[in-house]
């Protein structure tokens, strides 16, 4: 939508942004707004928003209080603790130079805002279960990692994504902790990363993504427990071996690469049978799969075995 960028359709009176939609059809319209939304820049109130895809909500539960979202976090970068929002703002989001590399046909770097403009971005509404027992319901906006997959065209021999979060740190202040194993680091299956569940997120409560949740670009893999999540990515790597995780370099007894959501499988430390819905009273029960089964328990060959819940 390039021509759209540039009339900067937000800045302009009603009656010259009223017939871009005629023009170029809603869905294109929507679209274009989305990506100028998705790249951080200002939605003004009453503007176009991404279209939300109906396949994805959650009936049963409310969606998370936004302030409560964006400002009760995990991002160790900035600190070990939930109050990290003010510490992220020193992130640096533009420009947000990102790697493909590894088993690809051609490795290469791209812009933030070049790869949003590649992609058609829409809004799902998932549920997070962070493996400390809490949880939240929050509308993503971003587009499926399977679209990542494909503009990187890895090799055949390629067996497992891995990501990484920047290095830096200089602005974040949690990687002097030289104790952990920098920069994060996470990883899916192919097969994993190509479900159509796996999502690249670029915004959220339809605003662009805040730093404390990870801008620009960060992960909901919504069947697996929240460390999986990784923010504010700067490196796609296809490789063939699996990669050794942030967390399960901490501790891989604990958190382990598969880390899918099951009440049924404790945590050396704790039950998971219930979660707390951040900003409500009651606990609820937690799901296997984190309620998304249906989609990808397939890609567990044995369910039995608690090495694919931990
Ligand atoms: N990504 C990075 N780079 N650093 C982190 O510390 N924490 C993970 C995940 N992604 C984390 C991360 C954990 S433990 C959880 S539960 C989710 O982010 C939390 O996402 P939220 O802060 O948006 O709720």
């Amino acid at each position: 939508m390039p021509h759209l960028r540039r009339l900067r359709p937000w800045t302009l009176p009603e009656r010259f942004v009223t017939p871009e939609p005629l023009v170029l059809g809603r869905r294109s319209f929507l679209a274009g707004a989305a990506a100028l939304a998705g790249a951080g820049l200002p939605a003004e109130e009453g503007e176009a928003a991404v279209a939300r895809n109906p396949k994805w909500t959650v009936d049963d539960r409310k969606l998370t209080d936004e302030k409560l979202a964006t400002t009760y976090n995990n991002f160790y970068e900035f600190g070990s603790h939930k109050q990290i929002a003010k510490a992220a703002e020193a992130l640096v989001t533009r420009p947000w130079r990102i790697r493909i590399d590894g088993l690809v046909e051609e490795p290469f770097e791209i812009e933030f805002d070049e790869l949003v403009e590649k992609v058609e971005l829409e809004e799902r509404i998932y549920r997070l279960r962070c493996v400390e027992a809490w949880s939240m319901v929050v509308p993503w906006t971003g587009f499926p990692l399977r679209r990542l997959v494909e503009l990187a065209r890895p090799l055949g021999s390629a067996k497992f994504l891995e990501m990484q979060t920047f290095l830096d740190p200089k602005t974040a202040p949690g990687q002097r902790a030289f104790w952990y194993p920098w920069p994060y680091t996470e990883g899916l299956t192919i097969a994993e990363a190509t479900n159509e569940l796996a999502f690249l997120v670029t915004g959220v409560y339809g605003k662009p993504l805040p730093k404390s949740m990870g801008a620009p670009l960060r992960l909901a893999v919504p069947w697996k427990y929240g460390f999986k999540s990784i923010k504010s990515i700067v490196r796609f790597r296809f490789v063939d071996n699996r990669p050794t995780t942030f967390w399960e370099e901490i501790a891989e007894h604990e958190y382990g690469f598969w880390a899918n959501v099951n009440p049924d499988v404790p945590h050396p430390r704790w039950s998971q049978k219930m979660e707390q819905p951040l900003g409500e009273s009651e606990k609820i029960p937690t799901k296997i799969f984190n309620g998304y089964g249906e989609w990808v328990a397939h890609l567990y060959p044995d369910l039995r075995d608690p090495v694919y819940f931990r």
